[in-house]
């Protein structure tokens, strides 16, 4: 350990919203990130929900070999045979008609790209977005976030619409209780309607919301809000941040629900850790788009270096059978999961998909009232115990860790996280009982 450079950590960087910086980290492998204690701690977020094969897997450490010997960047005019590579790889992959991508960085670029095309393309410049949304920190996409995080900037891209997400556990209209009726959808798009100033652009949804708590939209929602979109003249844009290449023992959610968005925009899952997203889209909208004058042209768009990655990340979940992996992986650490909720009244729900899990923390069952603290005492003990949590926590929307281990985790490492887990639990539950708290 170089007390030095924590020093120098906590001296020279801004702090962007991470914890304090108590420690640094120096390396990971699979489902293990290590310290500079030299301390393993077991990852249940695959680094920010990146690192889906696991980190460094020797597919991708090999194709940025490659890449480093090919060509690492290029003008951003140049298409890479790589990326020509990854675009025809990813069309075998999509839903028909989704056959035309462009390859970015980041979920939040991928995003306003997806944004710009509906608004370019529809002419309008409206667009709705669900409650404890979160697409990202760029200008169109934050003004779609509802998540968290919005205050502090000034104005945000006008034009936006939010409607009550279907949060069964917690409705936003106070009007069902575990089993939603979409009466949300029909009173958030009635209120649109009633606002609408005639310049409808696109709706925009996670498939799974994510940040604003694994909340799994209930069966038909997306197929009504397709209906729902077309009637107005708007595209439907999937956020697939988290749930494309398999997190959710699926290739797409897309593909799960039985309903094509109109663009989808992938980013996380895609590049193996490396900053690599896509916007993606039919060739139908990509012409009219094109006709129109459509300009996305960045300093690292089209980059070859991240598309051998992402060419990797997709022959690796292909050869590997991970896909499946995810949907086996998930009952099993979800079963360990429930088996907490037997002994636990605080865990509200458990809840999710494949390997996207979400434990919904709350004081009672039948209240429901969020356990804040217990998840900010628990979530610190994890750490404390060699697991890495996430947890999100916001009044209004309750405690709800995320739960997205690497799709090549073992039975034996979900194991030791479940224990973790339920001694973080035991332990958080005496401290705050100790403390008059609990
Ligand atoms: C669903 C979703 N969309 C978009 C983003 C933004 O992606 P990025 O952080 O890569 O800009 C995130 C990030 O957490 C996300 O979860």
């Amino acid at each position: 350990m170089d007390q030095q450079l924590r020093e120098a950590a906590r001296k020279h960087l801004i702090r962007y919203g991470q914890g304090d910086v108590d420690r640094l980290y120096v390396s990971s492998r699979g489902a293990t990130v290590r310290d500079d204690e030299g301390r393993e701690i077991l990852d249940f977020t695959s680094g920010q929900m990146c690192a889906t094969l696991g980190h460094s897997h020797p597919a991708i450490v090999r194709a940025i070999q490659a890449g480093a010997e090919d060509a690492i960047h290029l003008f951003s005019g140049m298409i890479p045979q790589a990326v020509a590579r990854l675009a025809k790889k990813l069309s075998q992959w999509l839903p028909a008609p989704l056959t035309r991508s462009m390859f970015v960085n980041t979920g939040s670029e991928s995003n306003e790209a997806a944004l710009r095309m509906a608004k370019m393309v529809t002419g309008g410049y409206e667009v709705i977005a669900l409650g404890g949304s979160w697409h990202g920190v760029t200008g169109q996409a934050a003004a779609a976030s509802f998540a968290s995080d919005r205050r502090g900037y000034g104005p945000k891209t006008p034009g936006v619409s939010v409607i009550p997400e279907p949060y069964s556990y917690r409705c936003p209209i106070r009007h069902c209780r575990d089993d939603c009726d979409m009466s949300c959808m029909k009173v958030g798009l009635d209120l649109f309607d009633m606002g609408c100033e005639g310049a409808p652009a696109a709706i925009i949804a996670e498939p799974i919301l994510s940040a604003g708590g694994i909340i799994v939209p209930p069966e038909g929602y997306f197929k009504k809000l397709k209906a729902e979109a077309k009637k107005r003249g708007m595209m439907l844009i999937f956020d697939e941040a988290q749930t494309a290449f398999g997190r959710i023992g699926h290739k797409f959610a897309a593909t799960q629900l039985g309903v094509t968005p109109d663009i989808m925009s992938v980013s996380k899952t895609l590049g193996g850790g490396l900053p690599l997203a896509a916007t993606i889209t039919s060739e139908k909208i990509e012409e009219k788009a094109h006709e129109k004058g459509f300009s996305y042209y960045t300093s690292h768009v089209s980059d070859p270096l991240p598309a051998l990655a992402g060419l990797a990340v997709l022959e690796t979940v292909e050869n590997e059978n991970l896909i499946a992996r995810a949907s086996e992986m998930g009952a099993y650490l979800r079963k360990g999961l429930e088996s907490l909720q037997q002994k636990y009244e605080a865990i509200g729900e458990v809840r999710g998909q494949g390997l996207l899990i979400g434990i919904e923390l709350v004081k009672d069952r039948e209240s429901r009232a969020p356990h804040l603290e217990l998840g900010d005492v628990t979530t610190k003990r994890c750490m404390e115990l060699g697991l890495s949590m996430n947890i999100k926590r916001r009044p209004e929307r309750g405690a709800v860790w995320r739960i997205a281990p690497p799709l090549t985790i073992t039975r034996a490492e979900l194991d030791r996280g479940v224990e973790i887990l339920d001694s973080a639990l035991r332990d958080g539950l005496d401290e705050l009982a100790a403390n008059g708290a609990g």
